[in-house]
């Protein structure tokens, strides 16, 4: 088993990475926190696959639990699941001595997380990330939100879990859609900070997925320090967080455009991180080079790198109206090299020309 430990004075925590650790949850979560209820939150898709055995694993540790399914995707992601959330656990008793265990991909780690932030004014929190884009990024850093009618995740929370279980094996069911998604992030933390996980990803992509799952574990554990280091170093979100953003000024843009029915996301911020840096090298603001290894990757990995058929000014004017901007400024993730990025200050006037690239 090979352990990350997120280093946040007393909110540290530690990740698990373990083929098979589903069977070991409750051995591992007892390791954390004394006897007390453990509820179970997942989604319709993810239950049938390993509910029974995260739930019988925490029976054995003498854990009794509670669980509720709620139906899968990003729909679920509302107040309305949050409110229901407040019912079950209620309906079950859990206390502020009970711990919130959330089995999923990133939304129901969202939605479980604020729940556990907010019921009785804040209850311990496990994450068991099921998805990859779980794995690497939303279960590690404590965002936990809500989506409004209004937009994505304007309700949220920092609440940090007490401990994340990934168990490698769970990717093996991803449909291909979700797989691609989250080597999206995965490619960007070989951009922005780690050229020996790009280099490793260049080597096994030719693979296909099965090649890629056979160094999953490392591929996790790279991208977890990478993300469990910016988080350590800027919790908050004021600084070096924003490094995560790379590729999602561009990503964001399409997204809205395409009313989030065009591009999956991990599709989006491989586009956006390929057509900035792209423009970046043309000006000579990044390594010769590097826009051409990035392709590469992509082309390998299957994940698209043009942009879609939007006009570049509906493009810019999305990303004026990014809530990350700040009114006029807006802040863009610029790759040095591989495994190197800073973070540039500027406007929409950076992309001028981005669809010609
Ligand atoms: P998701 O939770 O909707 O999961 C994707 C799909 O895969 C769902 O249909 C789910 O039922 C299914 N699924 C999950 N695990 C499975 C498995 N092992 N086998 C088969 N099917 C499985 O989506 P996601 O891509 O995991 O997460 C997206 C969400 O994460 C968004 O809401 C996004 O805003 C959020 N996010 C949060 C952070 C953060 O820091 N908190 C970071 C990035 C993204
Ligand atoms: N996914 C971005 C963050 O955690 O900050």
């Amino acid at each position: 088993m090979q352990t990350i430990t997120v280093a946040l004075g007393e909110r540290s925590y530690p990740i698990h990475i373990e083929n098979g650790l589903l069977d070991r949850a409750g051995a591992l979560l007892a390791e954390q926190v004394g006897p007390c209820a453990a509820a179970i939150v997942t989604d319709d898709n993810v239950a049938p696959l390993y509910l029974r055995r995260v739930e019988e694993s925490l029976q054995a540790a003498g854990f009794r639990t509670a669980s509720v399914v709620l139906p899968h995707g990003e729909p679920t992601k509302c107040l309305d699941s949050l409110s229901r959330l407040y019912t079950f656990l209620c309906e079950a008793h859990i206390t502020r001595r009970d711990v919130i265990v959330a089995l999923g991909g990133g939304v129901i780690g969202d939605l479980t997380g604020l729940a556990a932030a907010t019921y009785l004014r804040g209850v311990r929190f496990v994450q068991i990330p099921t998805t990859l884009l779980a794995q690497v990024d939303s279960s590690v850093g404590g965002k936990v939100a809500v989506d409004l009618p209004q937009g994505k995740n304007l309700v949220g929370a920092f609440w940090q879990p007490t401990l994340v279980l990934c168990d490698p094996e769970t990717l093996r069911t991803l449909t291909g859609a979700y797989w691609r998604d989250g080597l999206g992030e995965v490619v960007k933390y070989g951009c922005i900070s780690d050229a020996p996980l790009f280099a490793l990803l260049e080597r096994t992509a030719p693979g296909g997925r099965e090649a890629l799952m056979g160094v999953m574990d490392e591929i996790l554990r790279h991208c977890i320090e990478a993300k469990a280091e910016v988080v350590r170093q800027d919790e908050r979100d004021t600084g070096l967080r924003m490094t995560l953003n790379f590729g999602h000024t561009i990503a964001h843009a399409v997204e809205t455009c395409q009313h989030y029915t065009g591009l999956r996301h991990g599709e989006a911020v491989a586009v956006g991180m390929s057509v900035i840096t792209r423009m970046t090298e043309q000006r000579g603001e990044t390594a010769p080079g590097t826009a051409g290894r990035l392709d590469g990757l992509l082309d390998a990995l299957g994940l698209p790198r043009q942009l879609p058929g939007i006009p570049e000014t509906a493009l810019r004017q999305a990303m004026g109206l990014d809530k990350k901007s700040l009114g006029d400024c807006l802040r863009v993730i610029v790759l040095d090299e591989i495994g190197r990025c800073r973070i540039q200050e500027t406007n929409t006037a950076f992309f001028e020309g981005m669809s010609g690239v």
